[in-house]
């Protein structure tokens, strides 16, 4: 009976002593992305990392992965249900594996600008969308902005006539396929990390890309043309594996929400009010000439393109499509208060 005890006590003690090591190490989390780290969502990860390490000292170890160091398009999220990595943060265009809904967000001239993008996010049927991949595994943090795409090419874009016969690089989207065929061009879908080789080898003739990647990936030194467009937008869903998220103490994912909830609206003031910083240094660099359109040339490009709208609705939902046009509209400010006389 005593040896029994004396065992059973050593196999406690040695349970609450490993455990103790065990929760003594800190979780390793890998941010893994494909852009540079002077762009909004480069700055987001940095953010997210300080604030994690900040909020949970010692409990969290954050890695941030930039530049497709780690893994590329097309393989960081299958990297995220493997275990590989903790956090990715793709374009919405990258995840049409996953779910139809997000194709929403690539439906050309759909938005009027980048702040009806962020009424949309933020209206109960954008916060939906953060779920929409549970089943597969998934789950949204949040959505994190880059801005509105600009069309680019070795010839000037002013007409929708003028994409014609051009080999254009897209993401991985059947939305932005058909957007450019739409207008008699050929798509390619390109992992992001081989855009500027493809732009300057002649492998494809243009591309789409917000102001800021254009910048920071120098795609403007291999194209001789942008078309001032703001077309589409090209924003990002954190995302994170939900087992692995579902596992973690109550206390470190609580501490992770805010430090992400946070890193976000980072992210997201860099990309409102840095978009027309990067335009001014590519405009700068004088490499490529940035064409303007007047309003019935954008018109064209509006009504050459919007047949895709009808082609997806079906997989999308009509109420998700008149949710977005609704967050164009300008929410009416609330009227002050009358003050009552007493
Ligand atoms: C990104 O901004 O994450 C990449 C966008 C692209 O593939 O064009």
């Amino acid at each position: 009976m005593k040896i029994y005890n004396i065992i059973s006590i050593l196999v406690v003690s040695l349970g609450v002593l490993s455990g103790t090591a065990a929760s003594a190490e800190p979780v390793v989390i890998k941010f893994s992305h494909v852009v540079a780290e002077n762009t909004p969502k480069g700055q987001a990860a940095l953010k997210f990392k300080e604030l994690a390490e900040k909020y949970l000292p010692g409990k969290v170890s954050v890695e941030v992965f930039p530049n497709s160091q780690l893994f590329g398009d097309g393989k960081e999220m299958e990297a995220l249900l493997l275990g590989d990595v903790q956090i990715v943060a793709p374009s919405l265009a990258k995840f049409g594996k996953y779910t139809k809904k997000l194709q929403i967000f690539d439906l050309p001239f759909l938005f009027d600008d980048i702040h009806a993008v962020d009424r949309f996010q933020n209206s109960a049927k954008g916060q939906e969308l953060l779920n929409s991949m549970e089943g597969k595994g998934l789950i949204g943090l949040g959505f994190l902005h880059n801005g509105m795409k600009q069309l680019s090419a070795n010839v000037p874009l002013r007409t929708p006539a003028d994409a014609k016969g051009l080999k254009f690089r897209i993401q991985s989207s059947d939305v932005l396929e058909a957007q450019f065929k739409a207008v008699g061009g050929n798509p390619q879908k390109i992992a992001f990390a081989e855009v500027y080789q493809a732009l300057q080898s002649g492998v494809v003739d243009g591309t789409e890309n917000p102001w800021s990647n254009t910048y920071t990936k120098k795609f403007y030194e291999v194209q001789k043309y942008i078309t001032e467009s703001d077309h589409g937008v090209l924003d990002y869903m954190v995302v994170t594996n939900e087992k692995w998220w579902k596992g973690l103490p109550e206390d470190v994912r609580k501490g992770l929400s805010k430090a992400m909830t946070e890193a976000i609206a980072f992210g997201n003031k860099i990309a409102l009010t840095e978009d027309e910083d990067y335009r001014a240094k590519v405009v700068e660099a004088k490499k490529a000439e940035v064409i303007k359109l007047n309003k019935s040339e954008k018109e064209a490009w509006r009504n050459a393109m919007k047949p895709v709208w009808a082609q997806f609705e079906p997989e999308i939902g009509k109420d998700l499509i008149d949710a977005a046009l609704q967050a164009n509209e300008e929410p009416v400010a609330a009227k002050p208060a009358k003050h009552k006389k007493k």
